[in-house]
């Protein structure tokens, strides 16, 4: 079943704006999808030249459809419609005279276009440099393929041949292009304004805009749907002989006392909006910047709702690049949609606006520019030209969906079959050099991404290491516990180990407290008695078994052998059971857990405080701290103006000790897997530890993502390659380490990326892979500074390794700890 993610996500990922997507298809006049009684015209020559006979390359009837050339005086107002039934994306448009297999000699040597979205309102087409006038044919059987640009967006078209009545016309004509899904029918907007920069005009108007244009422009459409996006220098454009700043609409703040410009979009029925997407320029340096908010109302009725959805984007200091803006809608219904959009600098240009509906594939229309083609061999090269490019292109589309497909199978399955998140573990990346199994999998993923992972050194196993594991689950839980040689455990070692049954040998039992399990050393492996234990809060479920907060009493007893437990109170700790009708594996993975954890010894690190094997359930004690975890107890904290100084002192302080138990774990080349602030907890003087239990709990249910049903994954958390590649690292740990900074220094008032539904994480997780600045980045909390923002941002670079290690960002954070103190 993991099959269909993985093709799934593929499709998302080739569909969802990828660019060059031809929208030419023919639209029917030929083909006869169009319908004779949608084709008709103002008037006819005879029955046998009626409009149905203007279909391009068909020889029906006298051969065209042919105006009645006697009404000289309506000559100019002759035309063939073409009703499209529903609103089309036309891009290009074809016409041919009447041959008549020679009996006629009649063409149109110049037409013009018009068209209607609703069959009352009409729209002459003009091209970008304003001309009505098409170049028509020059004899009676050539196509002419023209482009049309702008394009066109309507639902009848007209094609009215321009006569000087001297000659009678004929036509056949087929149109080109693709069903408009968007659905929108107009726009309205203020006029673009004129920027001078430089002694140069900079006109920022909407040319093509087919509306009303008055003191503003309503009921038409124009070139923020065109399907052209404009360059990052808004002065320049793709378009030959324009003017500056012809691709965008753009508009000073100066006009604004509201700061916002306000945008209506209507639509052809109530429809349901998952995002918008704004093309904007941020041409900082010139005082062109993306809009700084978006807030969006919807209606439906008559009357607008009052909820708006509103959005603010990432304020990107760094790149000057125009970029794509998603703004989701949280899939309100709507047939019309205003929104106002908030200056962040002197200027705001927009080229391109399209809305993506819930369950409806969103192609992008984007027109290549292409050059017109006028006689026939021009025609069949072309025709040639785009049948290779059509094969070359489903060839590798075919190609590569195999790879991915292939890719991305393993990806999920790997991550299916690991279970996942529910222990710490070290990468399997780690062991390829003595894991040969491994190898070849590995080697693929290498070859099609090289993204150069650094092999952890060192830690090539021992053979004494494979010793032990191959002895544990027959031998005493001393050797489990107290033989394991420093080195790390193998993450895969479930395949090694097949633990029979759990061996109810006296004294299977220990207690780590305090213990420094050092090899050799004689530990007094006592079970610890479950009636000390005192229920008192479930604080979670797995798939597996519960996790209990308990009250103790006398552990110190317990624990006094060594004499450095904890004080005499009774206190609370955390007891993870087993539940008794658990598969082996999952017991294997419980008992593993037990071991891993049992070496953990750092003052940020969840300590394991004893366990009880000897009967079922099985279970391990470990800390618990008086304030819970760090997400709830930052979230039940509110924001104070007036200590916002202390309060990002403490925060940064919580998070050095975040990235100081990180740093523990990664010098044992351990990868945490799921670090997020749910799986942090808090003691008195706001220590913090790294535990890691979360996933087990109800509270936190929508921080995992299910993937049918079965393994859920932390996906807000997670770096691009593991949700991708099911590659999980230190470097992904170290990007879950940025959100949960995140998260920490936004007080955890928000889950990260909360705007985003599931499906479009995993969406913005390809655009990281693709690395075209359409990712979406968390936005810079606010009490944060922008040394600590750049910070957050270096643990989310695309490429792991230009990630900081848990090292350098500790020492990081000690120096502007210190560096707070001292102001
Ligand atoms: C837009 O500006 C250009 C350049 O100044 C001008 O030629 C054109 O007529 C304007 N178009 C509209 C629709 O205002
Ligand atoms: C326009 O934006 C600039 C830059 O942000 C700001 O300095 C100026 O005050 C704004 N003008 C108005 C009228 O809001």
């Amino acid at each position: 079943d993991s099959d269909t993610t993985g093709l799934d996500l593929v499709l998302l990922m080739l569909l969802v704006h990828s660019p060059g997507h031809v929208c030419r298809y023919p639209l029917g006049m030929t083909g006869g999808k169009i319908q004779d009684e949608d084709i008709s015209a103002s008037s006819q020559w005879s029955e046998s030249t009626a409009a149905r006979y203007g279909r391009l390359d068909f020889h029906d009837g006298d051969g065209a459809w042919c105006p009645d050339a006697v009404a000289e005086s309506s000559s100019l107002k002759e035309f063939l419609q073409v009703d499209l039934r529903t609103l089309h994306f036309v891009t290009l448009v074809g016409t041919q005279g009447r041959h008549a297999e020679g009996m006629g000699n009649e063409f149109a040597q110049r037409y013009r276009i018009k068209y209607s979205r609703e069959g009352s309102l009409w729209v002459s087409w003009r091209d970008r440099q304003g001309s009505q006038i098409i170049e028509g044919n020059e004899n009676a059987y050539d196509v002419v393929l023209k482009d049309l640009e702008p394009p066109i967006i309507a639902r009848f078209v007209r094609f009215m041949p321009v006569t000087d009545h001297s000659m009678t016309v004929c036509m056949r004509v087929e149109l080109y292009g693709c069903e408009w899904l968007d659905g929108l029918v107009s726009y309205s907007a203020p006029l673009g304004h004129e920027m001078i920069i430089r002694g140069q005009h900079v006109n920022l108007n909407d040319t093509t805009y087919d509306g009303a244009v008055g003191i503003s422009m309503t009921e038409g459409l124009g070139q923020l749907t065109d399907g052209s996006w404009g360059l990052d220098d808004f002065t320049q454009s793709q378009v030959y002989g324009v003017w500056p700043g012809y691709d965008y609409v753009g508009w000073a703040n100066v006009s604004f006392p509201s700061n916002e410009v306000e945008m209506m979009f209507e639509f052809d029925r109530i429809r349901n909006f998952s995002l918008m997407k704004v093309h904007c320029n941020n041409m900082y340096t010139l005082g062109v910047r993306i809009f700084q908010q978006a807030v969006c109302y919807f209606r439906s009725e008559s009357d607008w709702e009052e909820k708006a959805v509103s959005f603010k984007p990432r304020v990107d200091i760094i790149s000057p690049s125009a970029r794509f803006i998603t703004v989701a809608l949280g899939n309100r219904m709507a047939n019309a949609i205003k929104c106002h959009f908030a200056f962040s600098d002197t200027w705001m240009m927009f080229s391109e606006i399209a809305f993506q509906q819930s369950g409806v594939q969103h192609l992008s229309r984007r027109n290549p520019t292409h050059k017109t083609d006028d006689s026939n061999t021009r025609i069949l090269v072309g025709c040639l030209v785009a049948i290779i490019v059509i094969l070359l292109a489903i060839i590798i589309i075919i190609l590569w969906r195999q790879v991915w497909q292939k890719m991305l199978e393993k990806a999920f399955r790997r991550m299916l079959d690991d279970e996942l998140t529910a222990r710490l573990s070290v990468p399997r990346e780690a062991f390829t050099n003595s894991s040969t199994s491994d190898a070849e999998s590995t080697s693929t993923y290498e070859r099609v991404f090289p993204l150069d992972y650094q092999e952890p050194c060192g830690l090539r196993k021992s053979p004494e290491f494979r010793a032990t594991e191959n002895l544990v689950g027959s031998v005493s839980s001393q050797q489990i516990l107290g033989d394991l040689p420093d080195m790390v455990p193998h993450y895969a070692e479930a395949d090694v180990v097949r633990q029979q049954e759990v061996p109810s040998t006296r004294g299977y039992c220990i207690a780590a407290v305090g213990v420094p399990l050092a090899p050799g050393r004689d530990g007094a492996l006592e079970e610890f008695p479950r009636e000390k234990l005192t229920f008192k809060e479930k604080l979670g479920e797995g798939q597996f078994g519960e996790v209990h907060l308990c009250e103790v009493r006398g552990m110190q007893d317990f624990m006094n052998k060594d004499g450095s437990g904890p004080c005499n109170e009774p206190f609370l700790v955390a007891v993870k059971t087993l539940r008794e009708d658990a598969t082996k594996n999952a017991r294997n993975d419980f008992l593993k857990e037990i071991r891993i954890m049992s070496r953990l010894r750092d003052p940020n690190i969840i300590r394991l405080l004893a366990v009880c094997v000897e009967s079922d359930p099985l279970c391990m004690i470990t800390e618990y701290m008086e304030n819970g975890d760090l997400n709830q107890f930052l979230s039940r904290h509110e924001l104070q103006t007036s200590t916002t100084d202390r309060l990002f002192h403490t925060l940064i302080h919580m998070a050095t000790q975040i990235a100081s138990g990180m740093k523990y774990l990664s010098s044992l080349n351990f990868v945490h897997r799921d670090l997020a602030t749910r799986n942090c907890l808090v003691g008195t003087n706001r220590t913090i530890k790294i535990a890691d239990f979360g996933m087990s709990r109800n509270l936190y249910r929508a921080d995992y993502y299910r993937i049918q049903g079965r393994a859920v994954l932390p996906i807000r958390w997670m770096s691009w390659e593991s949700i991708l590649l099911g590659k999980f690292t230190m470097a992904s740990d170290v990007w879950a380490f940025g959100v949960t900074f995140w998260e920490t220094l936004m007080l955890c008032k928000e889950q990260p990326y909360s705007q985003l539904s599931d499906e479009e994480v995993i969406e913005n997780t390809g655009e990281f892979f693709r690395d075209q600045n359409k990712q979406v980045y968390l936005p810079k909390p606010a009490c944060c500074s922008d040394a600590v923002y750049c910070l957050m941002q270096s643990c989310w670079m695309r490429n792991a390794k230009e990630r900081p290690t848990f090292q350098q960002i500790h020492s990081t954070l000690m120096e502007c700890q210190g560096y707070l103190h001292t102001d």
